[in-house]
């Protein structure tokens, strides 16, 4: 697929699927051309002359993805003076770390599909897996040196953020309230590198610090949402809309806030004791527990809890935006939030 199609792909999915609309063709045609530019500059930073590594490395990103993050920068960016090259740079940097927690995250979770494709882990193992993460985190360093010290500084610190919120969520809550733990958990391991994607844009366009910091807070806002939102899909959707197996956590023992609200809440229906009954011995790997358990949470208060939670991550994102002018680009992080609190793929 030429960088055109891989772009215009994203774009559709952003604006089709993901219901966000730009409103406004001239910010969607900019961001459209800066996106063709940004997956040249992915696919120049991927490539190795070991062709096993420029396969594996190239694997995820010819397989597709929403390119969120790359979004963020772009339109963070509209807020100051863009220079093209920075922003393709900052985005390139966000997208590149982001590939490497996935293929770190793979196998942490022993995934099988990611972006709709078999995952790095299932196809090489977890050796090549991790491998190959750490030589897309290298290329990002490399990217974010080119943007100066404060970008590389910003880099490291997002990726000891995002680690530490990957060992919490491995670690458990221990004497922690567990969703305190797992609210703080989806900051640390989604709300950094979204912040920061954010914060780049604003960065590399000489925003003031007032509008940088206002970037973050709705990056990290918005990120919450979306992993909320994820983890909501991964219980609501099937394979074919998600790219991903439907019920992973479940069967991995991963805690969802809809999982931890279930197992939290008080209600004593049947539906409920049951669901709280399968839940609460850990990891579901039994497939007919699994399919039941599934089916239950799918229709529970939980569920519906762990949504308006979503809508009020939603909403502080947007509530951090009002500091920054009514311009298209402000628009289009607000429709992201509608998107994000309503998605469905
Ligand atoms: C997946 O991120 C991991 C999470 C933080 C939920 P995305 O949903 O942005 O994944 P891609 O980039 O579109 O594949
Ligand atoms: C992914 O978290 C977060 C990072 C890669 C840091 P999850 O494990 O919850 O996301 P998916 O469901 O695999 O995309
Ligand atoms: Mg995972
Ligand atoms: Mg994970």
């Amino acid at each position: 697929m030429d960088s055109c199609g891989i772009v215009g792909g994203v774009v559709n999915t952003v604006s089709v699927k993901q219901g966000l609309s730009f409103a406004d063709p001239e910010l969607e045609s900019h961001a459209s051309g800066v996106l063709v530019a940004v997956e040249q500059r992915l696919h120049r930073a991927v490539n190795s002359a070991d062709p096993l590594v420029a396969e594996a490395a190239r694997q995820l990103l010819d397989a597709g993805g929403k390119r969120y993050r790359p979004l963020l920068v772009i339109l963070s960016s509209q807020f100051g003076e863009p220079a093209q090259e920075r922003v393709v740079d900052a985005a390139a940097v966000v997208e590149l770390t982001h590939l490497a927690t996935l293929y770190h995250d793979d196998v942490m979770d022993e995934a099988d599909l990611r972006r709709g494709a078999p995952s790095a882990n299932s196809r090489w193992g977890n050796s090549l897996a991790i491998l190959v993460g750490d030589y897309l985190f290298a290329r990002a360093a490399e990217i974010a040196a080119d943007l100066g010290t404060a970008a590389v500084r910003l880099q490291a610190q997002t990726f000891a953020r995002l680690v530490h919120g990957q060992i919490a969520e491995t670690i458990g809550p221990r004497d922690a309230d567990p969703i305190e733990h797992h609210l703080r958990v989806l900051a640390e391991k989604t709300g950094s590198l979204i912040s920061t994607s954010s914060r780049l844009g604003g960065m590399v366009s000489g925003v003031t610090d007032r509008q940088v910091d206002a970037l973050s807070e709705y990056g990290e806002m918005f990120g919450i949402a979306f992993q909320l939102s994820d983890d909501l899909l991964d219980i609501a959707s099937d394979a074919a809309q998600s790219g991903k197996t439907p019920g992973t956590d479940l069967r991995e023992g991963v805690p969802t806030l809809p999982v931890l609200y279930a197992l939290a809440d008080e209600d004593a229906s049947p539906d409920a004791v049951r669901l709280r009954e399968i839940l609460s011995k850990g990891p579901v790997t039994d497939d007919a527990l699994h399919a039941e358990a599934l089916s239950l949470l799918r229709d529970s208060a939980a569920l519906k809890r762990a949504r308006q939670t979503v809508h009020g991550y939603a909403d502080r994102a947007r509530e951090a935006l009002t500091v920054l002018p009514d311009m298209p680009a402000r628009k289009a992080l607000n429709a992201l939030c509608d998107a994000v609190a309503d998605r469905t793929a």
